[in-house]
């Protein structure tokens, strides 16, 4: 039993599924007078069977943009297509999973994981199959019979992951599932989630404020500028996998990555600043703490 894997085993045609391009997108809200652009000119693919992260400052346009990807809005200008077909709404080969929990309270693990294949009348062996090999993946074989308020918070989110995978979607968008989470619980999420990853190599599009998030989980890392946003650069990262906390977080590779990343970060920090943004100053002190942070303690041994 595995998880079905999008384009390895050719589901979908020899280079998997699920290629989002993103060509000249401006979102702006309200009427002319009034109006406001969050995403201006923005230009990005999100490649098959690769984990995309998109990382960005709090407010520049990301979760707009996940919703223009998901089709529950629709770009003012520029085009998205998927597999070169025009996204016009929402489809099932996109599946979003939301920073808040969508799990129903009053169903057990078990059934929020099989909500969906049960939505479409699929409550069949293969997909029981497939909710027990999900359960076993995501740690919460022990769990299947309780609640979501029984659930750590750490565990709902899993639950969730396997919830959004028992669908096998082309496309998995995640927007900031893991805020909220405790440093360690979020650590462990990055584990699983990596492993979810690996096993399928399905097309995801992950995005976070997190920087250690971000180089740990990216084959490919989109920064983002400042509100109104648009891609500022394209990192590949280069970090082998199956990726660990103990094998990352001590590579050149990763740090080399991190710095980029934080300097660009840091660029966009300032550019707003210089435009007075309130926001802005709070970022530049939040990233400075957070790398003095991570470079400051020494190393055992
Ligand atoms: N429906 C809307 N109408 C007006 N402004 C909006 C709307 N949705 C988002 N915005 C604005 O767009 C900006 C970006 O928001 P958002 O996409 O949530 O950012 P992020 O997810 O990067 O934190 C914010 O300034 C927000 O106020
Ligand atoms: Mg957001």
């Amino acid at each position: 039993m595995n998880i079905p894997s999008k384009g390895a085993n050719g589901a979908k045609g020899p280079g998997g599924a699920g290629e989002i391009r993103v060509e000249g997108v401006t979102k702006s809200y309200g009427s002319a007078q009034f109006s406001k652009t969050v995403i201006e000119d923005c230009s990005f693919t999100i490649e098959r069977n690769k984990l995309t992260v998109m990382i960005g400052p709090s407010g520049c346009g990301k979760s707009t943009l996940i919703r223009l990807l998901a089709g529950f809005e629709r770009p003012s200008s520029g085009s998205i297509t998927i597999d070169g077909k025009p996204v016009t709404g929402p489809g099932k080969d996109r599946l979003v999973v939301f920073q808040e929990s969508a799990l129903f309270p009053w169903m057990t693990t078990y059934d929020n994981i099989m909500y969906g294949p049960r939505a479409r009348g699929e409550d069949n062996e293969a997909t029981r199959a497939q909710a027990e090999f999900l359960l076993e993946k995501v740690g919460l074989r022990a769990f299947r019979k309780k609640y979501p308020p029984q659930l750590s918070g750490g565990m709902q989110r899993r639950a969730e992951l396997a919830r959004a995978m028992i669908n096998n979607p082309d496309v998995m968008i995640l927007d900031e599932p893991f805020r909220g989470l405790d440093a360690m619980s979020k650590e462990l999420m990055w584990e699983y989630y990596a492993g979810l990853f690996e096993e399928t190599h399905r097309t995801n599009f992950f995005v976070t404020t997190d920087i250690d998030e971000a180089v740990f989980l990216a084959d490919r890392l989109i920064v983002m500028t400042n509100v109104p946003t648009r891609v500022r650069s394209v990192i590949e990262v280069d970090i082998p996998r199956p990726r660990r906390l103990a094998n990352v977080f001590d590579s050149d590779a990763a740090n080399d990555v991190k710095m980029q990343a934080l300097s660009l970060l840091h660029q966009e920090a300032m550019r707003s600043f210089s435009g007075g943004s309130r926001a802005a100053t709070d970022f530049i002190e939040a990233y400075a703490r957070r790398n003095s942070e991570r470079a400051a303690p020494a190393k055992p041994n």
